[in-house]
C-alpha cells in the first residue's frame, strides 16, 4: 500500500477534486451548451441538477471512495461485492474514453494559447483547418499528454495535489480577472440578459438530457474519478462538508466562466449558437478587435486559463486507471502512468482524425431526424458523458442504498462529521439516493436515449 499516497489535508483534497470538476466542461462545453441550450433556462436546469442529482452521488462516491481506500474497481470487491466490480470496471473504461478525446480538445486550448502568444488571431477563421492539421493537433495532444504524466507520475500529493494548488487559485484569479475585462466592453449588458434571463419555452427534451450530462460530466462523476480521489482522503474529513465545497467551486467557476463569455460575444454582435466553436472560432476575432498587445495578452490568458482547467482535469482522469493499476495489478506508478498514456493517445487517434482529417470519421453518423451528420469525437462524448456517467449515477446510488445499505454509508459520513445523523445533510443525501436519483435519472436516460439514439420524438 506504500505506493498509493493521500492527500495531505482536507484543503489539498478539495483543491484537486475542485480541479478535476472544473475543466473544459466549464469554460469551453457549458457556454457553448447555454447558447444552444436558449440561455439562462439551460443554466437554471443544469443548477438543479447538480444540487439535487449530481450531489448526492458525489458524497457516495467519497464515502466509497474513502472507506475502501481503493480505486473503483477493488473498491466494490473490498466492501464484500464483488458481483459490483464491474460498475467500477466500467467506470475506469468510460474514464480512459472521455481522456482520450478530452486530451484532444485540451490540446486545441493549449495550440490557441499559442497562436494567441504568437498573436495569430485570424486562427479563429482557420479553426476548420487546424484541426484537420493531424501533425499539428497531433504533436499539441501529445504536448498535453505529456503534461499530464509528469503530474500523475510524481504521486498524489507531490504531483496531483500540488499541482492543483497552484493552478486553482491562479485559475481563479485569471478568471476573475477576465471576468471584470468583460464586463467594462460595449453591449455586456446584453451578454449577460441572455445569460441570466430564462425562457422557459426553450426547454426541450434534448436541452434536459444536456443539461444532466453536463452536470455529471461537469462534476467528474459517475465512473469512479471522485471515488479515486476520495480513496485518498483522510478519515477525520468531513465528506459532506468537502463535496458541498467542490460543487459550489464547479458551479461557481462555470457560472464565471459564462459571465465571461457572453459579454465578449455580444461585444461582436456574433452568435451565441456556435456550437463547439464558440470558444474555437469566435473569440481569437474578439480578442483581435482589442488591439495589439491587449489582445495578446487577453487571448493568451484566456486560452491558458483553459489549459490549466483541462490539465487538473486530465489528471483526475489518468489517474483512475492508474489507481487500478498500481492497486490490483501492482504495477510501478511511473510505469502505470506510462503504459495508460500510450493506451490512451491510441484510443483517442480516431478522435484526432475526427475534425476534418478523415471524412468517414468527421461525418461519422447521423442521427435520426437530424439534419446534419455527427463526427466520431462528438458522438463518443454523447455516449460516454450524457448517457453512461448518468447511467453509473444511477447504479452508484442504488448500490449505496440498496446493496451497501444506509447504515454503512452513514458510519463512512458520520467519520469526520459526527452530528450527521439526524441532520438536514443525512436527509437529503438519503432522500437522493433512494428515491430521487435513480428514478428521476432512470426516466431521463431513457427518454434521452429513445430520442438521440432511435428517434422517437417524445415532446
Ligand atoms: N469535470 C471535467 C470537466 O468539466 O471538464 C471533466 C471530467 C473530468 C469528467 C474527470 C469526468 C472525470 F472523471
Amino acid at each position: 500500500m506504500a505506493q498509493r499516497g493521500g492527500f495531505s489535508n482536507r484543503l489539498g483534497f478539495v483543491l484537486a477534486a475542485a480541479g478535476s470538476a472544473v475543466g473544459l466542461g466549464n469554460i469551453w462545453k457549458f457556454p457553448f451548451e447555454v447558447g444552444q441550450g436558449g440561455g439562462a433556462a439551460f443554466v437554471a436546469m443544469y443548477l438543479l441538477f447538480c444540487f439535487i442529482l449530481a450531489f448526492p452521488v458525489m458524497v457516495t462516491e467519497i464515502a466509497i471512495g474513502r472507506k475502501t481506500q481503493l480505486n473503483p474497481a477493488g473498491a466494490y470487491t473490498a466492501l464484500g461485492y464483488r458481483k459490483w466490480r464491474g460498475l467500477g470496471v466500467l467506470g475506469i473504461l468510460c474514464g480512459t474514453l472521455i481522456l482520450s478525446y478530452y486530451n484532444v480538445v485540451a490540446g486545441w486550448a493549449f495550440g490557441y494559447f499559442v497562436e494567441m502568444i504568437l498573436g495569430n488571431f485570424d486562427i479563429g477563421t482557420r479553426f476548420g483547418e487546424f484541426t484537420r492539421d493531424i501533425t499539428t493537433v497531433g504533436g499539441y495532444a501529445i504536448v498535453f499528454m505529456l503534461f499530464t504524466i509528469f503530474i500523475v507520475s510524481r504521486g498524489v500529493s507531490g504531483g496531483i495535489e500540488k499541482a492543483a494548488k497552484i493552478l486553482m487559485p491562479t485559475l481563479i484569479a485569471m478568471i476573475i480577472g477576465l471576468v471584470i475585462y468583460a464586463m467594462t466592453l460595449p453591449n455586456a449588458m446584453k451578454g449577460i440578459e441572455f445569460y441570466l434571463v430564462p425562457d422557459f419555452s426553450e426547454i426541450n427534451l434534448k436541452t434536459i438530457r444536456s443539461a444532466l450530462g453536463q452536470a455529471f460530466f461537469s462534476l467528474s462523476l459517475g465512473m469512479g474519478a471522485i471515488i479515486t480521489y476520495g480513496s485518498y482522503v483522510d478519515k477525520n474529513e468531513n465528506i459532506v462538508a468537502s463535496a458541498a465545497l467542490i460543487t459550489l467551486a464547479d458551479v461557481g467557476i462555470a457560472f464565471l466562466a459564462g459571465l465571461m463569455l457572453f459579454p465578449f460575444v455580444f461585444s461582436q454582435g456574433l452568435d451565441t449558437n456556435g456550437g463547439a466553436g464558440l470558444i474555437f472560432i469566435t473569440l481569437p476575432g474578439v480578442f483581435e478587435s482589442l488591439g495589439g498587445h491587449l489582445g495578446v495578452i487577453i487571448g493568451g490568458a484566456f486560452f491558458l486559463l483553459l489549459s490549466f482547467a483541462a490539465l487538473t482535469s486530465t489528471v483526475s482522469l489518468l489517474e483512475v486507471p492508474v489507481s487500478y493499476a498500481v492497486d490490483e495489478h501492482r504495477v510501478e506508478r511511473k510505469k502505470a502512468v506510462l503504459l495508460v498514456a500510450v493506451i490512451v493517445f491510441i484510443i483517442g487517434i480516431p478522435s484526432l482524425m475526427a475534425n476534418g482529417y478523415s471524412k468517414i470519421l468527421t461525418n461519422f453518423i447521423t442521427y435520426i431526424g437530424a439534419e446534419s451528420p455527427t463526427d466520431f469525437m462528438t458522438f463518443v462524448g454523447h455516449i460516454a458523458n450524457d448517457t453512461f456517467l448518468p447511467v453509473g449515477g444511477i447504479l452508484i446510488t442504488m448500490f449505496a442504498a440498496y446493496v451497501w445499505k444506509k447504515e454503512n454509508l452513514n458510519r463512512e459520513l458520520e467519520a469526520g462529521y459526527p452530528n450527521f445523523k439526524g441532520s438536514f445533510a443525512e436527509k437529503y443525501v438519503d432522500l437522493g439516493i433512494r428515491i430521487i436519483c435513480p428514478l428521476v435519472l432512470s426516466i431521463l436516460v431513457i427518454m434521452s436515449v429513445l430520442e438521440t439514439f432511435f428517434g422517437v420524438e417524445l415532446f
